[in-house]
């Protein structure tokens, strides 16, 4: 690891006492990984061709980062892109405080108003972000986001003769649609109507790929508060947002979020920089491995709470928990909780006595941790 990551591992791990911090070991080591910056790693691949896209529509405009820290203030991740000071991202239960006033980003968006800050009006930051979340097949707490910007000046309008943000919007649209086909070919796409605190009018980009129709990005057109804030007067931006992760398990047909993080070469020799016509070949998928644990809730319990504690002990030996039963007791009303935890390894097969040890650890844990009461 270099010695930049380290900085940013230190700087976490000296303030990992504070009592509002609440990122587990499990995601502090994820830090530093960096898969995006891997060449020959599906996320790495993925960047790289839509760098690819932009430097051909635009020689030389768009300034590219890709090793900004994911430690930033809650300042850059909220407050400087208009995040309502009651939005549920911003609960402990959403995102990972490092303390009350430093997060792990949750997006890529938190790096908007420094970048326009210095002075830039045309860029992409690819970066991890965390965030807290259920567990399953196409969820994981750490995932890749790039997030791309680009500023008008009122000559850009005029010349087509037409209003600021009209002429922003279409821009945009036209852009990301050309990026979609870049990658997906021929496809099908549809806009939606979406909501942003940092943009209006907002968007997603869906596309339709075997059969459904996915949702692959947000974006639209930056509220003039943060480009007059951090840039200046009489301009007009749009920005969008997009999950790598979900990009590439659609273009290589990747099953499970968890491979990404595999250090197994059978998935990682799959792979090779530059070629985005491969497809995945699944290797034996080894058994899954259910135990259920019921118990009775408090208020103060979450299924991410949850979530957390079997990751911080199964880590991506967890693949999907998942409640299978609820009912609220008619004369005491107490809530009961039952979960079904799915183990399995992408690697390898588990023992029996292994997978109990960790079910064991498990309840415990929930037990102590949760203020639970086990059935
Ligand atoms: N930050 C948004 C998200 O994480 C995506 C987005 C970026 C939307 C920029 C609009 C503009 O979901």
């Amino acid at each position: 690891m270099g010695k930049y990551c380290y900085s940013i591992l230190h700087s976490c791990k000296v303030i990992t006492d504070h009592p509002a911090n609440n990122v587990t070991d499990s995601i502090f080591q994820k830090i530093g990984i960096n898969l995006h910056q891997q060449p020959a790693h599906p996320i790495g691949m993925i960047k790289a061709a839509i760098h690819d896209y932009f430097d051909r529509q635009h020689p030389g405009s768009f300034t590219k980062f890709d090793n900004l820290t994911p430690v930033v203030s809650a300042k850059a991740n909220f407050d400087e892109v208009l995040v309502p000071a009651d939005h549920i991202s911003r609960s402990p239960n959403d995102t990972y405080y490092v303390s009350p006033d430093t997060v792990l980003r949750c997006h890529t968006s938190a790096h908007q108003a420094e970048l326009l800050r210095q002075g830039h009006r045309a860029f992409l930051v690819t970066g991890d972000v965390y965030r807290r979340d259920s567990i399953d097949a196409t969820h994981y707490p750490v995932f890749h986001q790039m997030e791309g910007v680009r500023v008008f000046s009122p000559e850009d309008w005029h010349a087509a003769g037409m209003e600021a943000t009209q002429f922003a919007e279409g821009e945009l649209k036209r852009t990301l649609e050309g990026l979609a086909q870049h990658l997906f070919g021929k496809v099908e796409m549809r806009w939606i109507d979406a909501y942003f605190p940092f943009t209006d009018p907002s968007f997603e980009l869906e596309i339709f790929f075997n059969g459904e129709w996915l949702e692959v990005l947000g974006c639209g057109v930056m509220q003039q508060q943060i480009l007059e804030k951090n840039s200046g007067p009489d301009q007009k931006a749009w920005a969008f947002g997009l999950g790598l992760e979900r990009l590439a398990m659609v273009l290589f047909d990747i099953p499970d979020i968890r491979l990404f993080w595999t250090s197994d070469q059978r998935f990682l020799k799959q792979f090779k920089t530059g070629d985005m016509s491969i497809k995945f070949k699944s290797y034996s998928k080894y058994p899954p491995c259910y135990k259920d644990v019921a118990f009775w809730i408090s208020d103060a319990f979450t299924e991410n709470n949850l979530c957390e504690v079997v990751r911080g002990i199964a880590g991506d030996l967890a693949e999907e928990v998942k409640l299978i039963d609820n009912f609220t007791h008619p004369k005491t009303g107490r809530t009961s909780h039952c979960y079904r935890i799915a183990y399995r390894s992408m690697d390898r097969s588990l023992t029996d006595d292994e997978v109990n040890a960790l079910q064991e650890e498990v309840r415990s844990t929930v037990a102590d941790k949760l203020k639970v009461e086990l059935r």
